[in-house]
């Protein structure tokens, strides 16, 4: 049987397997993907794009090219829930950044914007990039089977198209094969939660809805209609593909029997329901049926095979999580991969993978399938979970607008729902607030600074070690660049200011004894990099002389308060620390 030989095999070439080629062949590292289909995505799927995804690729040079093909923030913003598209509005939700008072915070957290970028746009943007870059793409080949050993795995895959077998023999794996993955279930990762516990169809269609939507422009329409609490994600979901003539319906079915027969009359009945014009010109192009899960890996490894994506954590789109972080999974163990495949840290280095990312996937997990249930109140706010009669949901609907006390509840507890759905919609906190705990993060000694206000809705910067390095707009010359970008492209960065000198030789000599490239920036006055705003001295967590070391992704490793005598000592031994060479 041929054997084809390189460093890392990667099973799958959605969000987590595309990132993971692409991160890979940025830093230097022999790759193949091997993906089942001859083909991309191609529906929309995952479409929320967020400042963290956003920042990770920023770093892997593809931040431009996903803006200019990206609906950009300001169009996501209008949540509508209504009875249909052409019918009547109960109220909106100002999402994804775009309240003013969010939108601020947005700013102030990256230096990227979110956007609204359909997977079957992403997909091909990220391979593009990985493909130019040195990874091989094997379209048509279908994992099969794998064994490890203490050198590397061989993976059993199929050529679809001339049929045969052949094995792959690399050094390590990566299971980024979606939520029905086989390499998680060959590995034996423990999982938790259940899988089905709703049913669900996507129905692809082309329609031009400019004149329901233009005046409220949004990724999302709610639709409060008979049938609607019927599986699926809580109501009736209408979602812009492309503004504003290609669409995507989700509805839901019972799990309990068989999915519906997706010809495309029926199809057309939903679309027909959802949108309320019966003489609308619709073109449906695909209709699917999926199920919601809410389950989590326990453990994203076993030996030399890390699992990536939704082959560790399934859940509904609510939130608009899933593809966001399994491009962040993949980007948290590429540089773990580099740095232990060219020597320079000890296998050890990739537990921490597992210890990071774990908690993060069962913390989305159970965030999307919460706002599932918090669609209810909405519903339940019109007193509209009974009716089954379109009439009567109608009526119960118009009541609202009576002059009674009763009628006055309504309005207010409609009001309430739906301001509630900021958990879903707005919820920056979860995008952002990821603080790490494992041997790749040596404490400053420093309590947890905890959250001040709500950890789910708001971000809260620190550079205590575990947490993102805080944004903050800097200069150097005339250039304006962000703290993000000082570090990233898969390389260790020291950050000082004046005074720290000791710190920045310390880097050369620490760099130098363990090979590794340490990149290193001073900002105040008179250096490299300036701080015209002040920002970074606010956000900064150390004096003028102190030093913070960042990993590859930007995470803060290390952190002292001002300079010290023994820089060199310091620092060489959190670095060995982190690369596992104490
Ligand atoms: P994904 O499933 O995308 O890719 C798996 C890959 O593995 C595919 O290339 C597949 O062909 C390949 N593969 C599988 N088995 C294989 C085998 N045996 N051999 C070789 N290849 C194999 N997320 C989000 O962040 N924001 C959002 O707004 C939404 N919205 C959304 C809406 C809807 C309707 C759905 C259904 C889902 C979302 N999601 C989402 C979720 C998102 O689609 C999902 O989380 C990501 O696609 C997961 O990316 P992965 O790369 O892990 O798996």
């Amino acid at each position: 049987m041929e054997t084809v030989k390189t460093d890392v095999l990667i099973v799958g070439s959605g969000p987590a397997g595309a990132s993971a080629g692409l991160a890979l062949s940025t830093y230097g590292v022999p790759n193949i993907i091997v993906t089942r289909y001859s083909r991309l995505a191609d529906t929309p799927r995952a479409h929320i794009t967020n400042q963290r995804t956003m920042e990770a690729l920023r770093d892997l040079g593809v931040e431009q090219e996903i803006i200019a093909k990206a609906t950009p923030q300001h169009l996501m913003g209008n949540t509508v829930f209504c009875t249909s598209i052409a019918g009547e509005e109960l109220g909106r939700l100002r999402s994804w950044g775009n309240d003013p008072l969010v939108q601020a915070e947005h700013e102030l957290a990256s230096p990227t914007r979110m956007c609204d970028m359909p997977q079957h746009l992403m997909e091909p943007v990220l391979t593009d990039a990985a493909v130019a870059r040195g990874t091989e793409l094997r379209f048509s080949t279908e994992y099969l089977a794998h064994t490890q050993d203490e050198h590397g795995v061989t993976v059993t895959v199929k050529d679809r198209l001339r049929g045969d077998e052949y094995q792959i023999r690399a050094k390590y794996l990566i299971g980024a094969d979606g939520g029905r993955s086989k390499v998680a279930e060959h590995a034996g990762l423990p999982m938790g939660g259940q899988m089905g516990v709703a049913g669900s169809i996507n129905i692809v269609f082309e329609a031009d809805l400019t004149p329901y939507v233009a005046h409220r422009p949004s990724t999302l329409y709610w639709v409060l209609t008979t049938g609607a609490t019927v599986g699926g994600i809580g109501a009736g979901l209408v979602r812009c593909v492309r503004p504003w003539n290609e669409w995507l319906i989700v509805w839901g079915y019972d799990v309990k029997g068989a999915p519906p027969d997706l010809t495309d009359e029926y199809a057309l009945s939903v679309v027909r329901k959802l949108i309320g014009d019966d003489d609308l010109p619709v073109t449906i192009k695909s209709s699917s049926a999926w199920t919601v899960n809410e389950m989590y890996a326990e453990s994203y490894s076993k030996g030399r095979v890390h699992c990536a994506g939704d082959a560790t954590h399934r859940h509904p789109p609510s939130n608009g999580l899933g593809g966001n972080t399994s491009i962040q999974d993949s980007y948290n163990l590429a540089w773990k991969l580099k740095l232990v495949l060219d020597g320079t840290a000890s296998p050890s280095l990739l537990d921490t993978y597992d210890a990071e990312r774990a908690p993060v996937g069962k913390q989305i997990v159970q965030r999307a399938n919460k706002s599932i249930g918090e669609t209810g109140p909405v519903f339940e706010s019109l007193d509209l979970l009974t009716p089954q009669d379109p009439a009567q949901l109608l009526a119960n609907i118009e009541a609202r607008k009576d002059a009674t006390p009763v009628a006055e509840k309504r309005r207010q507890a409609l009001r309430e729902a739906i301001a509630y759905k900021v958990y879903e919609f707005n919820a920056h906190g979860v995008d952002l607030n990821q603080r790490y705990e494992s041997a790749a993060i040596v404490p400053d000694g420093t309590p947890d600074p905890g959250f001040d206000r709500d950890p789910e809705l708001y971000h809260q910067p620190t550079t205590r070690p575990g947490a993102k390095l805080p944004h903050a707009w800097i200069t150097a010359g005339r250039r304006n660049l962000s703290t993000l970008d000082l570090g990233g492209k898969g390389r260790f960065t020291l950050i000082t200011g004046i005074g720290g000198d000791c710190w920045l030789e310390a880097a050369r000599s620490v760099g130098d004894e363990l090979g590794l490239e340490l990149a290193t920036a001073s900002i105040g006055p008179g250096q490299a990099y300036e701080d015209p705003y002040g920002d970074w001295a606010r956000l900064r967590g150390i004096a003028d002389s102190g030093a913070l070391l960042l990993r590859p992704d930007n995470h803060v490793a290390f952190r002292y308060e001002s300079a010290a005598p023994d820089a060199a000592e310091l620092l060489g031994a959190a670095l060995k620390r982190i690369l596992g060479r104490d």
